[in-house]
């Protein structure tokens, strides 16, 4: 009998876990070098410019409201410019709304009666960008003055590395939002919450962990344990709600129970796709499952409660014609579904993500202005667009 657990030598096992060892060695060197622990992340600072597009306030009004001292003093550059960290930001923002014209819209967040909103990034085909758009969504709502939480329900915990944790290391024994969501002792969310080093984002972790609640769900609804995994999610959150104005998941890359709790909690979707043939088909695919899947469950549960569903563009490359005439055939036929903004492929998005970081935290620096301005300028007027059907499911429209 052949022990299968135990490679033979010179078989391809023996070598596949051969390939494994070198590989993880050289990850760890690379990351070694590259990565940024979440405790030597810092947020730059802002400014006037960044800081009127991101408030709404003009550059000439900034300059005057900080002549009559209205305005907490800044540090200033080499060349005098006022320089403003997110927090500075967010004092300007609330001095407006307490005495400016309209002061209500410098504070875009939740109002009285204004529920939480719950955005799932989804799509079951890898690799379509779901995660960094969670992550700059995440980031540039948090900019905008909303308070975000990030939730990161995929395993692989690539959101959670990109806050510069090493989740195979810091959440090994614990600390995920698995946690949170498992069947035995279930902990509140609030201690698995860790704020960041981004003013007004919080981030829900995750880790290698929560595969185990794809087995769990699987035995929980078996043995009939309540509450399934249908409300698991929107449980946890009640705990929180009143903290946040936004809550963004980023799911896996597959439809099973950990997409499906992330859903059924959702306010609101968010689909990515890429705009190539294989891209759409498995979409397509993704679509006719999930349909179902909802429909079964609602039969069950009752109506799903999602305000939007849009659609996202992603990685899009305007020059590419089969791209251009995929992502025409898409608008064709989900129409106003599909945000009128795609986001562009960006060697700074791919480069920074090397980095785990995003746009928003790279040193202009070190990048060439005009590839870093061509990717905020697509990545803030996708957040712009979509923060719109947000402003929507709240009652409010905006310009
Ligand atoms: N607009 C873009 N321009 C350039 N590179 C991008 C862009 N969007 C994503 N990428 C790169 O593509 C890769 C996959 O993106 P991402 O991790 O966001 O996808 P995902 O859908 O979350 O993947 P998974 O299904 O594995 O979770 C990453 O290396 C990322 O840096
Ligand atoms: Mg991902």
């Amino acid at each position: 009998m052949i022990d299968i657990t135990k490679p033979v030598p010179g078989s391809i096992a023996s070598t596949i876990s051969a390939n494994a060892a070198r590989l993880s060695e050289a990850l760890n060197t690379h990351m070694r070098n590259s990565f940024q622990p979440e405790s030597r992340k810092s947020l730059r600072k802002f400014h006037p410019s960044e800081v009127s597009e991101l408030t709404g306030i003009s550059m000439s009004n900034l300059r005057t409201r900080h002549q009559e001292g209205d305005f907490p003093d800044v540090e200033t550059d080499s060349r005098g410019r006022r320089l403003y960290s997110a927090e500075e930001m967010d004092e300007i923002r609330h001095v407006m709304a307490r005495t400016g014209r309209n002061g209500e819209t410098y504070l875009p967040g939740r109002r009285q009666g204004d529920g939480l909103q719950v955005i799932s990034i989804v799509n079951f085909k890898g690799g379509s960008s779901k995660t960094t758009t969670a992550i700059h969504l995440a980031q540039r709502y948090a900019l905008r003055g909303y308070r975000v939480l990030a939730l990161d329900m995929d395993p692989q915990a690539s959101l959670t590395t990109m806050f510069g944790y090493r989740p195979e290391l810091e959440f090994a024994e614990g600390g995920t939002i698995y946690d949170a969501l498992r069947y035995e002792n279930p902990l509140p969310l609030s201690t698995v919450i860790r704020k960041t080093y981004f003013h007004k984002l919080d981030l829900a972790p995750a880790g290698l962990m929560l595969s185990e609640y794809e087995t769990e769900t699987a035995y929980a609804l078996q043995q009939r344990v309540d509450p399934p995994f249908t409300q698991r999610l929107a449980i946890a959150l009640d705990e929180v709600e009143a903290n946040y104005d936004l809550v963004i998941i980023d799911c896996p890359p597959q439809l099973g129970f950990t997409t499906m709790t992330a859903l059924l909690a959702s306010t609101g979707l968010l689909i990515t796709v890429i705009p190539s043939m294989l891209d759409v088909a498995s979409m397509a695919q993704f679509l006719e499952m999930a349909g179902e899947t909802v429909r079964t469950l609602e039969e069950a549960t009752g109506p799903t409660d999602w305000a939007f569903l849009k659609y996202l563009v992603a990685r899009y490359e305007p020059m590419d014609v089969p791209q251009s005439q995929m992502s025409g055939f898409l608008r064709s036929i989900l129409l106003d579904q599909v945000l009128t903004t795609p986001m562009l492929k960006s060697t700074a998005i791919s480069d920074a993500g090397m980095t785990q970081q995003t746009i928003y935290e790279l040193d202009p620096a070190q990048v060439v202005r005009k590839t870093l301005d061509r990717i905020l300028e697509s990545v803030n007027s996708v957040a712009d667009e979509f923060e719109q059907t947000i402003q929507h499911a709240w009652g409010r429209e905006t310009s």
